[in-house]
C-alpha cells in the first residue's frame, strides 16, 4: 500500500493553525508554513497566537520536540521547504474585506499560489481552504498549472472551511459536512484520504465543481446572516409593539423547518467572516452581472449595523439624553464569547461610537482586551467586571461571556452610580437584575 500522504498548510490562523493541528491529530505527518516567523516560533514551542479553546492543548500533543507529543507536526518559514515535503498542500491564508472597498483582498491567496507554483517538481494536489469569490478557483488552477515545472500533474482542489470561532477544534475535527470542488478523481481520491477520520464518523462528503464549492461557503455564510438579521428587524418591531423578540424567536425556532438556532437578537454580528464575506459576495456578483439576486444582502448588512446605532441610543436615553461626560461600563469586547477576535466587534464599535460622542466608557472582556487595546487605545479599560462598572451611570451588555451571566447583580449594584443596564445580547435574566433594583431594559424585549 502506497504511504500516507504528507499534508502542509500554508497560513497559520485561526483556520490554518486548527487545521495543521487537526492533520496531525489525525494521524499525518504535517508542516505549517507561515511567513511571518514569530508566528512560527510560537507555534513550534506550542503555543497559539490566539484564544481558542483546546487549540494549544492539540497543538503540544503534536508540535515536534515537545515531550510527550506524537512530532508529527512541524511549522516553517519555507516555501521550498514545504514543496519539497507535501503530497497535498492547504491553503489557508485570509482574504480580508478590501480598504474602502466591499472586494475581498485577493493578494495573500495570490501571492501563496504564485510562491508555491514554481517549486512544485512533483505531483500535488493543492487544496484551497479560503474564503474566495466564486471564479477564483478556475483562475488559480490556470495559474497553478501554468507556473508548476510538473504542470498537470499539480492539480487543484477546493475545500471551503465552515469553522467557528470559539469551536474551531470541535468543527475541524468532526465537520458538519465536507465540501469537495474537484475535477478529477485523483483529486477526489486524495481528499477523501486525507478526511477519512471524520468521513467514518459520518460528515457528509459533498463533492462539486469549483464555482459551487466556492459559493457554498459565501451562501452559507449569508444565509447565516439574514438568520441573524431577521430576528433582529423582528427585535426592532417587537420593541415598537412591545413585544417579547426572545419569546418570539422561541416560538417561531420549534418549527423545524426554521429552527431555534442563530435566532438570538442583539447588537448584531462582527467578526471577521460574516460582515466581509457578506460584502465581497455583492461586489462578486455585481461583477458577473447578479447584482440583482443580492440586492437583500446589502438589507441584511444595513439591519445589522443600524443594532449598533440603536445600542447608542438606548445609551443616550438611559443617562438622560446626553452622552457627554456619562461614565458608561461596557462589558465585552471580542466579537463574541470564547474568542479573543475583535475584528469587527459590535461591542467595540458601540464603545468607540459612545466614546466619539463624549461619554467616559471603561471596558472589559475576559480574554479580548490586549486586542481591543490595540485597536481603540483611547478607550478606557478595567481589569474585571467590578472596576468597569465602578461609578457607572449605565452598564452595557455587549458580548455574552458565560462569567457575565454569573454576575451578582448586589454586589455590582454597590460599585455603580445608577442602577442601569443595558442587555445588548439578550442572555441576562431580567428578573434576577430587577429584583435587585437594577432598571434592566433588552433589545426587543418589554421595558419592564
Ligand atoms: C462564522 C460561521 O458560523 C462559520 O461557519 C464560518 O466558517 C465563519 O463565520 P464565526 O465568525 O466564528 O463563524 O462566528 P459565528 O458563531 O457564526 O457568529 C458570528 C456573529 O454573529 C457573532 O458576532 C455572533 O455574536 C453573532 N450572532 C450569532 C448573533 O448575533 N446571533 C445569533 O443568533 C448567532
Amino acid at each position: 500500500t502506497a504511504a500516507r500522504p504528507r499534508i502542509t498548510v500554508i497560513g497559520t490562523g485561526y483556520l490554518g493553525a486548527t487545521h495543521a493541528a487537526a492533520m496531525a491529530d489525525l494521524g499525518f505527518e504535517v508542516l505549517g508554513l507561515d511567513v511571518v516567523p514569530e508566528k512560527v516560533e510560537m507555534l513550534a514551542r506550542g503555543e497559539v497566537p490566539m484564544y481558542e479553546p483546546g487549540l494549544a492543548k492539540l497543538l503540544r500533543q503534536h508540535v515536534e520536540g515537545i515531550e510527550g507529543a506524537s512530532g508529527r507536526l512541524r511549522f516553517t518559514t519555507s516555501y521550498e521547504e514545504v514543496a519539497e515535503f507535501g503530497d497535498v498542500h492547504f491553503v489557508c491564508v485570509n482574504t480580508p474585506q478590501k480598504h474602502g472597498e466591499y472586494a475581498a483582498d485577493m493578494s495573500y491567496v495570490d501571492t501563496a499560489f504564485e510562491t508555491l507554483a514554481p517549486l512544485l517538481t512533483r505531483p500535488a494536489l493543492v487544496v484551497g481552504k479560503s474564503t474566495v469569490p466564486v471564479g477564483s478557483a478556475d483562475r488559480l488552477a490556470a495559474l497553478l498549472a501554468g507556473l508548476a515545472p510538473v504542470g498537470e500533474d499539480a492539480e487543484l482542489a477546493w475545500n471551503p472551511e465552515f469553522l467557528r470561532e470559539g469551536f474551531a477544534v470541535q468543527d475541524t475535527l468532526h465537520p458538519d459536512r465536507i465540501v469537495a470542488g474537484v475535477r478529477s478523481e485523483r483529486a477526489e481520491r486524495l481528499l477523501r484520504e486525507v478526511y477519512a477520520g471524520p468521513l467514518a464518523e459520518g460528515s457528509p462528503f459533498v463533492v462539486t465543481d469549483f464555482p459551487t464549492a466556492e459559493l457554498v461557503k459565501t451562501a452559507a455564510n449569508s444565509f447565516l446572516a439574514t438568520k441573524i438579521s431577521f430576528i433582529n428587524a423582528m427585535a426592532e418591531v417587537c420593541e415598537a409593539a412591545d413585544g417579547d423578540v426572545v419569546k418570539l424567536a422561541e416560538a417561531i425556532g420549534h418549527d423545524d423547518r426554521i429552527g431555534r438556532k442563530f435566532l438570538r437578537a442583539g447588537i448584531g454580528f462582527g467578526g471577521g467572516c460574516l460582515p466581509k464575506d457578506l460584502r465581497a459576495f455583492m461586489a462578486r456578483a455585481g461583477e458577473l452581472g447578479a447584482d440583482q439576486a443580492l440586492t437583500f444582502l446589502r438589507e441584511i448588512d444595513s439591519i445589522n449595523m443600524r443594532r449598533r446605532s440603536h445600542m447608542v441610543e438606548l445609551t443616550r436615553d438611559a443617562v438622560g439624553g446626553g452622552l457627554l461626560g456619562k461614565r458608561v461600563a461596557v462589558l465585552g469586547a471580542s466579537f463574541k464569547p470564547d474568542s479573543d477576535d475583535v475584528r469587527d466587534s459590535p461591542a467595540l464599535n458601540v464603545a468607540g461610537q459612545l466614546h466619539l460622542q463624549g461619554a467616559q466608557v471603561t471596558v472589559y472582556d475576559p480574554k479580548g482586551m490586549a486586542n481591543a487595546r490595540a485597536l481603540f487605545p483611547t478607550l478606557g479599560y478595567a481589569p474585571s467586571a467590578l472596576e468597569a462598572v465602578r461609578a457607572a451611570d449605565v452598564v452595557l451588555h455587549l458580548t455574552e461571556w458565560r462569567e457575565f451571566r454569573e454576575l451578582d447583580p448586589e454586589v455590582l449594584g454597590e460599585a455603580v452610580a445608577q442602577r442601569h443596564i443595558l442587555d445588548g445580547r439578550n442572555t441576562l435574566d431580567p428578573a434576577l437584575w430587577r429584583k435587585a433594583g437594577w432598571r434592566f431594559r433588552a433589545l426587543g424585549r418589554p421595558t419592564a
